[in-house]
């Protein structure tokens, strides 16, 4: 097989949990200190990751997990991390919904060019309806209109970014001629949603303009990633039902007329590296302990757009919720809703699994590999975007994980070239 496999790294301060910054070894102050998100950064950077990711969200209340209520803004925080870094990519999420596309255009560029071709977007329609709140009342509007919204939104974006040819720039102060005119081009859009002309004030960066990420997994979602996206983060649950999810989204790309191999797939896991099974086993069972009931139903209910499931029985099965989390993370709560059915799931069993799942890659860094490489040679995924909740398990997972797979020949040893397209392994744009 001449394919590698790719990771990412996603860099979550306290922790996706609600009580994991509790634990011990965990630096309670990470989702505002810039040592953590650098020393993770470089640490990805040994391992060769295409990039780092920061996830983000534009509404809180006092029911966000930790990390959520305090913590960097993503284009601020990658722009610190392109100064300290050399080849890895910088991928940041942003609303396709609440952003305004000329000043989204205009920082990821800059960012692109700050860091020497190694940016992206993680384009996502923001799920949650309090948003609104605090973007001038402008209510979140329907799922399915705020995929439309995107498809504008990213079409001026790249129509901005493309305002400029490469080599639009011949600066030649013999001439005076700091650029050529012919190589400049206005966009002039008009839309339902937006309308803007142009030019973008900044021209084209080494990989030609950054790399599209999306995060959402419904129909709609994945129909706008196969059309668009360079790349998807999506969740991961078992082999069998990512492996559906990888030959759907292909197949789609293909249908778009794109080359189903530019369209990378990339599944967030959380891998727990110990010195044997049962070592692992209780270092989980120890983080896990750290979550009370009531946590966990409350971080589920953030999917459900902070469903109030104060009401029910947590043993009782998992209530019929109808409509519920349609207009909020639909590919999320859909999925929650069909397993708990499949599995006849109570309630509390349904939050536990959410709040602090027991990750599929576990055991000794053998074992992990082992489950990496079943999962990449079952043509299942691109790469997996490795999440470290417990402590010590990322710097693990680079430090063993990494050599064991390098030593079978399916991870680089190197990386192909200085820019995120080179090393994720789609087309720089001309
Ligand atoms: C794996 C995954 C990660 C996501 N990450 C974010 C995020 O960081 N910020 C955000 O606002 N929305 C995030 N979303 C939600 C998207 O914004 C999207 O609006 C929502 O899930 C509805 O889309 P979907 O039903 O197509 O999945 C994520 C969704 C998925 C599936």
């Amino acid at each position: 097989m001449s394919k590698t496999i790719h990771f990412g790294s996603i860099l979550h301060g306290v922790g996706g949990t609600t009580d994991g910054w509790r634990h011990p070894e965990i630096d309670e102050t990470a989702s505002t200190n810039f040592d953590f998100y650098k020393t993770r950064a470089q640490l990805a950077e040994k391992g060769l990751f295409d990039f780092v990711f920061i996830a983000d969200g534009l509404y809180i209340s006092e029911k966000s997990i930790p990390h959520f209520l305090n913590r960097f803004e993503p284009i601020t925080l990658l722009s610190s991390l392109a100064a300290v870094t050399e080849n890895i990519g910088l991928v940041g999420t942003f609303s396709s919904t609440y952003t305004d596309p000329f000043t989204l255009a205009r920082q990821l560029m800059s960012l692109d060019h700050l860091s020497q071709g190694r940016a992206g977007w993680n384009l996502v329609t923001s799920p949650q309806a309090g948003v609104a709140k605090n973007y001038n009342n402008r209510a979140l509007p329907p799922h399915d209109e705020r995929y439309k919204i995107a498809q504008e939104h990213l079409d001026v974006v790249r129509g901005l970014w493309r305002s400029w040819e490469a080599e639009a720039f011949p600066r030649n102060k013999a001439t005076g001629e700091y650029f050529d005119p012919t190589k400049l081009h206005r966009l002039n859009y008009e839309g339902e949603y937006y309308q803007v002309a142009g030019p973008l004030n900044i021209g084209r960066s080494p990989q030609g303009e950054p790399l599209i990420f999306q995060a959402g997994s419904s129909d709609n979602g994945r129909a706008f990633a196969a059309g668009n996206a360079e790349a998807i983060f999506t969740h991961s649950s078992s082999l069998e039902e990512t492996k559906a999810f990888y030959d759907d989204v292909k197949k789609r790309a293909q249908a778009a007329g794109k080359n189903p191999d530019h369209v990378k797939i990339y599944p967030g896991i959380n891998p727990l590296v110990a010195d044997s099974l049962e070592d692992a086993e209780a270092k989980y069972q120890e983080f896990a302990s750290l979550i009370p009931i009531e946590n966990a139903v409350r971080y589920l209910a953030r999917y459900f757009d902070d469903y109030d499931f104060s009401g029910y029985d947590l043993d009782a099965p998992f209530p019929e919720l109808g409509d519920i989390g349609k207009n909020a993370f639909r590919s999320t709560t859909d999925y929650i809703k069909q397993r708990a059915k499949e599995q006849k799931q109570t309630l509390r069993q349904v939050a536990l699994e959410q709040a602090v799942p027991r990750p599929n890659f576990i055991g000794t860094a053998t074992d992990v590999a082992d489950e990496i490489q079943r999962w990449f040679e079952a043509e299942a995924i691109d790469g997996f975007i490795i999440a470290g909740d417990v402590p010590h398990s990322f710097e693990r997972f680079v430090n063993e994980v990494i050599p064991i797979l390098q030593e079978r020949g399916i991870y680089r040893k190197a990386y192909e070239g200085q820019t995120l397209r080179e090393n994720i392994g789609v087309p720089i744009v001309q």
